[in-house]
């Protein structure tokens, strides 16, 4: 136990500029990759209907630049998307009367906030398109899409907001690359095996001896 907190601590001290211990960088991916895996191997369904299985769904990994950039973005108190290109935004809003001192549970509860958009707002083609990007889900599809590898993310407590009875709101923001959501391409390539075609230079990942539907 005492080994587990000097690793946390050497790892917090070696990366002060940003707001994660590696621990919660871990479980902000481990959401992604749960919900990946679970599309990939064809365990995912939309309003009642099952999505097919992913053939080139690749593993996420994350990556601290990637994070610097989502906390700088987090620490401006967004409003909206910054619109930067370069890789892919999603951005998810609290308001709370009670914050945690603590907001990592914020950051790593957003991805799970981010599927459910497909369960309020369905999912009408697996080709990205203007309607789908506009539906509610571009988030969700960001976390869908097979050829983004990495993610990195930040979390910020913007203060009591006057437009909502001066509610704590908390703004959590990831950043993907390669960037998902280009109208015109599938937001993953669909077929009868999970990791039939990934990517050259990937393998479908095995733990435990079990495939986890992911290429690696
Ligand atoms: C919110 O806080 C401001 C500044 O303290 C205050 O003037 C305002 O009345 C508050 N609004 C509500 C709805 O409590």
């Amino acid at each position: 136990m005492n080994t587990f907190v000097i690793v946390l601590l050497l790892v917090s001290g070696a990366n002060t500029q940003f707001s994660f211990p590696a621990l919660t960088a871990d479980q902000i991916v481990g959401n992604h990759l749960k919900f990946r895996m679970n599309l990939a191997s064809g365990g995912l369904y939309v309003q009642g209907v099952q999505l097919p299985r992913a053939t080139n769904m690749l593993k996420t990994f994350w990556d601290w630049t990637l994070a610097a950039n989502a906390q700088t973005y987090a620490d401006s108190c967004p409003t909206a998307p910054s619109g930067a290109t370069g890789y892919g935004e999603n951005m998810h809003y609290i308001w709370t009367t009670t914050p945690a001192s603590i907001l990592d549970s914020y950051a790593f509860n957003a991805p799970l906030k981010w599927a459910e958009q497909l369960s309020d707002y369905g999912l009408s083609s697996l080709t990205m398109d203007a309607t789908i990007l506009a539906s509610g889900v571009a988030d969700a599809t960001q976390m869908m899409w097979a050829k983004t590898k990495y993610v990195g993310c930040g979390v910020k407590n913007c203060g009591p907001d006057p437009t909502q009875s001066n509610k704590t709101r908390i703004v959590a923001v990831c950043h993907y690359t390669p960037k998902g959501n280009i109208i015109g391409e599938d937001i993953y390539e669909q077929g009868a095996i999970a990791c039939s075609n990934c990517p050259a230079g990937t393998v479908c990942e095995s733990y435990m001896g079990m495939s986890t539907s992911m290429c690696v």
